[in-house]
């Protein structure tokens, strides 16, 4: 469990997931329709990939060494019911075969689904933990992008902790984000959710997150679907890894750019 930990998160403490999993509940997500193609270049500036086995075994070399987050629940679409309404995916056997230094999976806090994914995460922690593979739970809102505030991501985290989830993936919230993080007893990182406006825009709550206790990021789309990728991941993986204020991401993002860096 340690060593897988250690992968995941550096020695500094800090991480940065990059998640292309989003083809499992959206399919052919724009800019992601080649997953391999996405990440080429971006994997040298990650420390983990978010994906799910299908993704994993089609379109990664298996010569890759970054270690591997495995999205193992779904069984739900963009155009069916209720995005909540999911079950794991993947088994015990094939986590550990597919060598994955952790596994994801969504909770719906409040939701109809509410009690299936929550009794889902500790049954997969009972599987992993015998295993010594750390579970990152996702306080997923489904559609519902409104219920990003703090008391309720607070809620979320702190139950996700409690059932056994090592790690806890939540949205940023500009107001009293901090008591998210301190109520939550287990690493937090910030999830991006649809792409935002501006760069700055990112490097700013990317900044504010990690000085309110986040230890980084599991960010996609804000990073994949900007027209410099490249440029992007190495700006935030500076905030992460070498505090870099948000001006100062924005300067290297630009110097990326511009082919000067
Ligand atoms: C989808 C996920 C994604 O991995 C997560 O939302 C992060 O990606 P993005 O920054 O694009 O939101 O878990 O359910």
């Amino acid at each position: 469990m340690k060593n897988r930990l250690a992968q995941l998160i550096q020695k500094d403490g800090k991480a940065l997931f990059l998640p292309i999993d989003h083809g499992y509940f959206q399919g052919p997500t724009h800019k992601l329709e080649k997953p391999g193609e996405t990440i080429k270049p971006l994997l040298p500036y990650a420390d983990a990939i978010m994906l799910t086995r299908g993704v994993l075994r089609n379109c990664v070399d298996p010569a890759n060494t970054k270690p591997v987050i495995l999205r193992v629940s779904g069984g739900t679409s963009v155009v069916g019911e209720d995005l909540a309404n999911e079950g794991l995916t993947t088994s015990i056997t094939e986590i550990v075969r597919l060598n994955a230094s952790a596994v994801s999976m969504s909770v719906f806090v409040g939701s109809k689904y509410e009690h299936q994914s929550l009794i889902n995460l500790t049954k997969l922690v009972d599987e992993c933990e015998d295993y010594g593979v750390p579970v990152m739970a996702v306080t997923a809102v489904g559609k519902e992008l409104e219920k990003r505030e703090a008391r309720y991501l607070a809620l979320c985290c702190r139950i996700a902790a409690e059932l056994g989830a090592r790690v806890v993936k939540t949205y940023y919230c500009p107001e009293k984000f901090h008591k998210v993080v301190e109520g939550c007893p287990v690493p937090v990182v910030i999830a991006g959710g649809p792409k935002v406006d501006s760069e700055l825009e990112v490097f700013e709550f990317v900044y504010d997150g990690m000085q309110k206790g986040a230890i980084g990021v599991n960010l996609g789309r804000n990073v994949w679907q900007s027209e410099y990728p490249v440029a992007m991941i190495r700006a935030i993986r500076a905030i992460i890894h070498e505090n870099y204020a948000p001006k100062e991401a924005q300067d290297l993002f630009e110097q990326v750019k511009a082919g000067k860096a």
